[in-house]
């Protein structure tokens, strides 16, 4: 369990999975994601089992804990890919609840994600791939630091066109300054 000031970072529950089948079908939401297919409930109840023998996937659910009311379940996050040798990870994060997107919890869900893979796991590097046109994505990213390393032009056809994809990333070296 992570707690920050607004959210905290909780173990997944199964429960849970009707909340992100609705979210993850939702185009408003999978246009910043690579997910464009349906998913089904079996797809993601697969998926949730796979994790207890994931070595290299870690996955929390974000819990509003605001105003203490009674904690809701916004959207998820992770650290995946992670590689223990050149101790790196990819993160991912989505706030699923429309209403809760744009005020501030995503920074703070990076925050502590990245607090997380640096101090607890010792990465050194954490890297992310975001399209050009998700501008509240790149905001908050860089406000946690993230900096921009590269793109691939015309990388994905979202919307009817095609964008670049923007790799960003963060090392423990920038992240303690
Ligand atoms: C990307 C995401 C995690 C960001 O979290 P968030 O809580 O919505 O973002 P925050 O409020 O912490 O910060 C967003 C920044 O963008 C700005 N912003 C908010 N809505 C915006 C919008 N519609 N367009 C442009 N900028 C916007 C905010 O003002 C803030 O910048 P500021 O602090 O300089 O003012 C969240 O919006 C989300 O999950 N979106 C859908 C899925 C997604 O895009 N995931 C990332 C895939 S790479």
């Amino acid at each position: 369990m992570l707690k920050g000031e607004r959210i905290k970072l909780a173990p997944l529950k199964r429960e849970y999975i009707e909340k992100f089948l609705e979210w993850l079908n939702d185009p408003e939401i999978t246009q910043f994601l690579i997910r464009y297919r349906p998913l089904t409930r079996d797809m993601e109840e697969e998926w949730f089992d796979n994790l207890k023998t994931e070595e290299n996937t870690i996955i929390f659910s974000i819990l509003l804990t605001e105003n203490n009311t009674k904690e809701k379940l916004i959207g998820n996050c992770g650290l995946q890919d992670i590689n223990w040798k050149d101790r790196t990870a990819v993160c991912g994060v989505f706030i699923g609840d429309k209403e809760n997107q744009g005020k501030g919890y995503g920074t703070e869900v990076l925050r502590l994600l990245v607090k997380y893979g640096f101090n607890t796991l010792n990465l050194n590097r954490i890297e992310l791939e975001v399209d050009d046109f998700n501008i509240r994505a790149i905001k908050c990213y860089n406000k946690v630091g993230f900096v921009e390393e590269g793109r691939k032009r015309q990388a994905v056809f979202k919307n009817g066109q095609y964008h670049d994809v923007i790799f960003m990333s963060i090392l423990v070296k920038e992240w303690k300054i």
